[in-house]
């Protein structure tokens, strides 16, 4: 399967997420290949701190791609594995419209309580274009950095819901210190020594819905 993090908002977790991912896809016994698309190559620099911290053990492929490339050199590259997770820059780029158009989950973080819940509509709509040549697209919005206080999730929530062309799936990730604490090191929150059960149980609540898809 191939599955895109991304939106056009920058620093609400794409990059988290995919990471992630990755690394629970392939502590599941999967063959994984992590894309980096994003010219901030922050995936990249996260599996470089990983090859330190495990000997050279990150346990997935990772590589750079840019632009129109993304999608020819995925499409080479996604019959060699099992799972390819792509992650793509904050903004609407060729990086990021080349991945749609041969993902099979796009997924699409965003912060409560801020201006990012109405970039979905704009995200919503690059969706719809992508469908019109992959019509097999999922599209998937969840909340990152959830408070774990007041009622801005739930407003956050209620305005997703109504978003066309995203799916609203309630599996939140809060907005915890095992998050930053983990990626510092190059580790998923699941692998931390004393690991964060909270952030953990979120992640692997986000990997059943991106996953059994
Ligand atoms: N749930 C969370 N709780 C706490 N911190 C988080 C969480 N998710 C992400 N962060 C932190 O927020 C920052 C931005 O996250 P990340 O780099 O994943 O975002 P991004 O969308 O990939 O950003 P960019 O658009 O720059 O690529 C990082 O410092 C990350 O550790
Ligand atoms: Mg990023």
């Amino acid at each position: 399967m191939i599955l895109v993090c991304g939106g056009i908002k920058g620093g609400v977790g794409k990059t988290t997420l995919a990471t992630n991912m990755a690394i629970l896809r392939s502590a599941a016994g999967r063959d994984v290949l992590l894309v980096d698309a994003d010219d901030q190559a922050t995936a990249s620099d996260f599996t470089a701190v990983r090859n330190e911290t495990l000997q050279g053990n990150a346990g997935y492929t990772s590589i750079k791609l840019h632009g129109a490339n993304v999608r020819s050199e995925v499409m080479r590259m996604v019959g060699k594995y099992d799972d390819v997770v792509i992650d793509v820059g904050g903004r609407d780029t060729a990086g990021q419209r080349a991945a749609l158009s041969v993902a099979d989950v796009y997924v699409v973080p965003f912060l409560p309580g801020s201006f990012d819940v109405w970039t979905l509509d704009s995200v919503g709509e690059l969706v719809e274009e992508a469908r019109a040549f992959n019509d097999k697209l999922k599209a998937v919005c969840v909340i990152n950095r959830a408070d774990s206080i007041g009622s801005d999730n739930a407003e956050a929530a209620a305005i997703a819901l109504e978003i066309p062309n995203l799916t609203y799936i309630d599996a939140p990730m809060g907005n915890r210190k095992a998050f930053r604490s983990a990626a510092a090191q190059g580790l998923a929150v699941t692998e931390m020594k004393r690991p964060d059960k909270k952030a953990v149980e979120e992640l692997e609540k986000l990997y059943k819905y991106l996953f059994d898809a």
